[in-house]
């Protein structure tokens, strides 16, 4: 079964790893990010943003998740990421999803507190984990766009009262990471990360996780973060696999034929970033 983020995090934030988290589009991206987890044993969040939930449908996500977790020995969760809409939030949990981001940070603190209290009560009824962000990660995720000149840091002091106010289970602090891939390094803030760690005792969430240095991912981890999001990367590695296929022989017509190759690109793409992670071995 599908189980609760929750204790994978806190267990990664205890033993100083964290826990990749995955977004996925097609059936194959979600077999190829379980296959992976498998082969390495770790545990793994499995994740769609709120257009995967309208392109595929909250059940069809579900279903296919839960085969894979059904199927393998290691642990994986189901979460929504970046979802701004509550009516989206109560679908998903009814579909049974594991795991939810709600996503307030662009509005003001006080409703920010107010929109993710009203979904920590109630995931904490069912036993599911929630996620929320404070300051504005920056970059392009789905339909989130956040300019660079937009993007704040979290403050500390907010982030403990955040976690006193809401009771939320993992904070996502935005921290200088920002979504897509970087145009030169990005300028994480990793002073802030240890004083915000060392405030707050809930895991860690790292967004923006395509292309930030190996290096730069250790010492995050080391200073606090647990769960390490990664979507871009994928995507482009999936996508990549499949013109390649096509760029070789444009005649191809049948799916398999270049889903394939797209799978096991992918699979080999999550297997560095779980490793990267610390999360191998960890089952
Ligand atoms: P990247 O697209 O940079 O990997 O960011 C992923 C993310 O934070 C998803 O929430
Ligand atoms: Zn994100
Ligand atoms: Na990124």
């Amino acid at each position: 079964p599908l189980v609760s983020s929750t204790p994978l995090l806190r267990t990664a934030r205890a033993e100083g790893y964290a826990v990749t988290a995955f977004n996925v589009h097609t059936l194959e991206m979600l077999q190829a990010v379980v296959e992976a987890a498998t082969e390495l044993n770790a545990p793994v969040i499995l994740q769609t943003t709120m257009g995967t939930v309208q392109h595929l449908g909250a059940d069809y996500v579900v279903a296919a998740a839960k085969v894979a977790a059904d199927q393998t020995h290691v642990p994986v969760a189901l979460h929504l990421d970046h979802c701004t809409d509550f009516a989206m939030v109560v679908r998903c949990i009814r579909a049974g999803y594991t795991s939810i981001m709600i996503d307030a940070s662009m509005k003001p603190y006080a409703d920010n507190v107010r929109e993710t209290l009203r979904v920590v009560e109630m995931a904490a009824a069912i036993g599911i984990n929630v996620e929320a962000e404070l300051g504005k990660v920056g970059g392009v995720e789905d339909d989130i766009a956040v300019a660079d000149h937009d993007a704040t840091l979290a403050d500390p002091e907010e982030c403990v009262r955040f976690v006193s106010e809401t009771g939320v289970p993992t904070l996502a602090p935005a921290i200088g990471t920002a979504h897509g891939i970087y145009k030169g390094d990005p300028n994480i803030d990793f002073e802030r990360i240890g004083r915000i760690a060392s405030m707050v005792d809930v895991p860690l969430v790292l967004h923006g996780g395509s292309g930030i240095p190996e290096d730069q991912v250790k010492r995050a981890i080391s200073l606090g973060m647990a769960k390490m999001n990664v979507a871009t990367e994928l995507r482009i590695v999936f996508t990549d696999a499949i013109k390649k296929v096509f760029a070789d022989n444009p005649k191809v017509d049948d799916p398999r034929h270049y889903l394939k190759p797209a799978k096991d690109a992918l699979r080999e793409a999550a297997k560095e970033k779980i490793r990267m992670c610390g999360a191998a071995n960890r089952i």
